[in-house]
C-alpha cells in the first residue's frame, strides 16, 4: 500500500483504504477503481492524499481482461436493451464500463490478441460497442489527450451505434446482404442515435458529434450528411477509425474477416482523402508493435511468427519460420493472410 497525493494520482488505479468524511461517513470503500470523477469528487473535499494499492499487487488482484470484457457485454447488452425500449440512459453505468476499459487499456500489453479471441464470444453487435470503446481509449491515449478526453471518447466508442436499436430487428440481423433500401435504412442510424442521445441531460456535444458523424468521411463520401472534412468532429474522426478497424476484423453476416494487417493497409489507404490523417496514421504507426511475437499464416500457407516490424513499412514485418526469415518489406509477393491465437 502506498500513500500517494491527489496530484501525483491517475485515474485507474485501485484505493487502499476506505475513505471517510470528517462526519464519518464512508465516501468510497477500499478497492474502488479511482475514475477522474473521483478525482474530482477529492478535489471538492479538500482530500489531498489518499491510500492505493501498488502496481504489483494491482495486477495480482485485477480482475482478467476476459472477465472485466465479458462484464462489460453484460452491462452494454442492458444498455442497449434500454435504449430500444425507448428508455434514458444513465451516465454512471456508461461511465462504469469506460472506468473498467481504460484500465484494462493501461494493463495489457496483448490487448488486440485478446480482443480477437472475446470478439468470437457474443453478437458483433455487443463486441463492437465494446471493442470500438476499447479502441477509442487506446488512440486517445496515443494522440496523448487528457484522461477526461479519453474518457469521452471511450463513452463515445460505447455509444457510436446506439440508433440501431430503433432500426427493425429484421434489418439489423439480416443474415445476407442488404438490399439498397434496407440499406438506406440502416444509414439512418447516426441521426437516429443523435436525436436519442440529445435528450440526455449528461451528453456532451462532442460525443453526441461522434454519433451523427462517425460514417461521415472527409471527401464528402459519407453519410448521412455529406460533410467535408473540416466539420467532421475529432471525436468523429476517432471513432471513424477504430469502427473500420474492428467492422474489418470481425465476422458479420454478409462478409468475412480480414486479417488486422489488411485492415490497417485499409485505413491507412481511407487516410488519404476519407479518414483524418492524424488520426489514421498514429493506428498505422502503433498498432503493429502489438503483432510482434504474434503467430500468423502467410499466403505462401507456412505459419511463422513475427519478430520485427520496421517502423516505416508496419505491415511489412519480418517473419520467422522455423529456420526460415521471410522480409515481407522485400518478398512483396507474400503478405499476412491470418493471425493465429
Ligand atoms: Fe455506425
Ligand atoms: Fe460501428
Amino acid at each position: 500500500m502506498l500513500k500517494i497525493s491527489i496530484s501525483s494520482l491517475n485515474p485507474g488505479v485501485k484505493l487502499g483504504k476506505d475513505i471517510y468524511s470528517y462526519d464519518g461517513k464512508l465516501l468510497l470503500p477500499k478497492e474502488t477503481i479511482i475514475s477522474q470523477e473521483h478525482l474530482d469528487q477529492f478535489a471538492r473535499r479538500n482530500i489531498t492524499e489518499v491510500f492505493i494499492v501498488e502496481s504489483s499487487e494491482r495486477q495480482q488482484s485485477d480482475k482478467r481482461f476476459e472477465d472485466v470484457y465479458i462484464d462489460c457485454l453484460e452491462y452494454v447488452k442492458a444498455l442497449m436493451m434500454q435504449a430500444r425500449m425507448g428508455q434514458t440512459l444513465a451516465y454512471k453505468e456508461i461511465s462504469d464500463i469506460v472506468d473498467m476499459l481504460m484500465v484494462q487499456v493501461f494493463d495489457q500489453n496483448d490487448l488486440f490478441r485478446q480482443m480477437r479471441i472475446m470478439k468470437e464470444r457474443d453478437e458483433y453487435i455487443y463486441t463492437h460497442s465494446v471493442n470500438v470503446a476499447l479502441l477509442c481509449i487506446l488512440i486517445g491515449r496515443w494522440m496523448k489527450c487528457e484522461d477526461v478526453t479519453v474518457k469521452e471518447l471511450g463513452i463515445a466508442g460505447i455509444l457510436h451505434d446506439i440508433g440501431n436499436m430503433q432500426i427493425p430487428d429484421e434489418i439489423l440481423n439480416k443474415p445476407g446482404r442488404l438490399s439498397a433500401e434496407e440499406f438506406e435504412q440502416i444509414k439512418r442510424h447516426p441521426l437516429l442515435g443523435y436525436n436519442m442521445v440529445n435528450e440526455y441531460e449528461w451528453v456532451k456535444e462532442s460525443i453526441a458529434n461522434a454519433i451523427l458523424m462517425h460514417h461521415e468521411r472527409a471527401d464528402g463520401s459519407g453519410y448521412p450528411l455529406g460533410m467535408k472534412g473540416y466539420k467532421i468532429d475529432f471525436f468523429a474522426s476517432v471513432v471513424a477509425v477504430a469502427d473500420l478497424y474492428d467492422a474489418i476484423t470481425s465476422s458479420r453476416s454478409y462478409s468475412s474477416k480480414a486479417s488486422p494487417y489488411t485492415a490497417v493497409e485499409i485505413l491507412w489507404q481511407e487516410s488519404f482523402g476519407k479518414l483524418d490523417p492524424r488520426i489514421a496514421k498514429v493506428f498505422y504507426d502503433k498498432i503493429t508493435n502489438f503483432y510482434v511475437g504474434n503467430e500468423v499464416v502467410l499466403s505462401n500457407n507456412e505459419r511463422g511468427v513475427v519478430v520485427f516490424v520496421d517502423p516505416s513499412q508496419p505491415t511489412r514485418p519480418i517473419v520467422m519460420c522455423g529456420d526460415k526469415f521471410y522480409n515481407l518489406a522485400l518478398e512483396r509477393s507474400l503478405s499476412i493472410l491470418d493471425m493465429v491465437d
